[in-house]
């Protein structure tokens, strides 16, 4: 292997299993849970829409809080690289709505120099009001570079982003999180120790997807290494992992202590799990069950802010609305042959006259509510960087190869 070649972890014997925790009993809060406070801001239902790129922009943000309008929405990552570019691409996706609060951006890079920079934009620019950090990304693309996931295992790294972003936004009054996951893999952990430099650093909360790189979409989100987590910080931790439905979520703060729960790929094609998880929270069964006919209402009104989104630009909303109409209908029998011209449109219109041919009364069986969706793989294999493993502090000659190579466009 040169040392330009990627360290590649194989062969950890895992299997592909999708996720049987569904079918729960009706949850019960076991104790009521308190609003999260962030620095200056307040999270009265501790429920979070978890960063998701190509997913949580404005558009789709708008629809969940219209659901829950006292949890805490977060944009996808933003390559702190190409804002300080001012990539424009980069800056839609920092872009609001008017009525957005508070306003929630992760930011994601690898050199600690241009995540400030990236910082500062935001903090001169009054762009949001909360900070979110990525260190929780498994892409190979971007592990590879010593990003996401990969860069917790550097301490020193790790310690320099956090505290150099706090110095920055903390005095403007913006709170810090920081987002990763379990570790490398089971070898590899780095969770409690990340956990504490956050706090050490000042970070306000923290949120633990509890799998690994390697495992990436697979098996489990581990909820035990949440509730360990819980017991080692004293800043409030968001459980992250398999939350399909508000009984999940319930059960999630139950078995961890967790201060609040993060929701990524359960809230896909199903925005209402914001009012359903606040309904659990405040100790009411109360659960939406809406029509294919509401179902379709919500996307057309996604179909519009997209279109807002892009600014005018039909073609390029009802590309990004394709995904969202797959998760939206999952569940319904409506047909292949729908689903397959539906992923064909071009235009509002033809999204619209194909879904006012469905028989909108239809509810969707009790079979396929919260029921896993989007990815559930495990990672084929885990790149880092070359020599990452040998050491947990970064040394000279890695740094500069390291930041030379920071990226414009990563991506999840
Ligand atoms: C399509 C997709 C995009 C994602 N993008 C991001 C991202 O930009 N930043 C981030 O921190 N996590 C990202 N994630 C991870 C989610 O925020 C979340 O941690 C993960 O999906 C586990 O939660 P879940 O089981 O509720 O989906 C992404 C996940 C998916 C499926």
């Amino acid at each position: 292997m040169s040392r330009n070649d990627d360290l590649v972890l194989d062969g950890h014997g895992e299997t592909e299993r999708l996720d049987p925790r569904t079918d729960r009993e009706p949850q019960r809060l076991a104790r009521p849970l308190e609003p999260v406070r962030l620095g200056p801001l307040t999270v009265p239902t501790p429920v979070m829409l978890s960063p998701m790129a190509g997913v949580t922009n404005w558009p789709f943000r708008v629809i969940c809080e219209g659901y829950g309008p006292d949890g805490l929405y977060v944009a996808e990552m933003i390559t702190a690289r190409a804002l300080v570019a001012r990539n424009p691409k980069a800056l839609r996706l920092c872009r609001f709505a008017p009525g957005e609060r508070p306003r929630s951006l992760q930011l994601y890079g690898v050199n600690p120099a241009i995540v400030e920079q990236a910082a500062r934009i935001v903090v001169d620019e009054a762009m949001a009001d909360h900070v979110d950090l990525n260190f929780g990304c498994p892409v190979p693309k971007v592990t590879r570079r010593g990003g996401g996931s990969a860069l917790p295992w550097k301490t020193d790294l790790l310690t320099e982003v956090i505290r150099r972003v706090v110095r920055v936004c903390e005095p403007a009054g913006i709170p810090v999180t920081a987002k990763f996951r379990v570790g490398i893999d089971h070898d590899h952990e780095t969770f409690l120790e990340a956990g504490r430099i956050a706090q050490g650093e000042g970070c306000a909360a923290v949120t633990l997807h509890a799998r690994t790189t390697a495992e990436y979409y697979g098996g489990h989100s581990d909820w035990n290494r949440i509730g360990e987590l819980v017991g080692e910080l004293d800043i409030p931790v968001f459980g992250n992992g398999d939350i399909w439905g508000a009984d999940d979520a319930v059960a999630m703060v139950n078995e961890t202590g967790c201060a609040g729960v993060a929701i990524g790929r359960g809230a896909q094609g199903r925005p209402w799990l914001f009012a359903d998880i606040r309904h659990a929270f405040a100790g009411s069964d109360e659960r939406a069950d809406p029509s294919l006919g509401e179902v379709c209402a919500v996307v057309m009104r996604h179909a519009a802010l997209l279109t807002e989104f892009y600014d005018g630009d039909e073609r390029m909303a009802v590309h990004d609305l394709r995904k969202h109409i797959a998760w939206y209908l999952k569940g319904f029998p409506v047909g292949g042959q729908v689903r397959r011209s539906l992923m064909e449109c071009e235009s509002v219109d033809q999204v619209r006259s194909i879904l006012d041919a469905l028989d909108l009364a239809r509810h969707m069986p009790a079979r396929v509510v919260d029921k896993p969706r989007g990815r559930t793989r495990f990672a084929k294999k885990v790149h880092v960087p070359y020599g990452w493993l040998d050491s947990r502090t970064t040394n000279p000659e890695e740094r500069e190869r390291l930041f030379g190579d920071d990226p414009m466009d990563a991506e999840y």
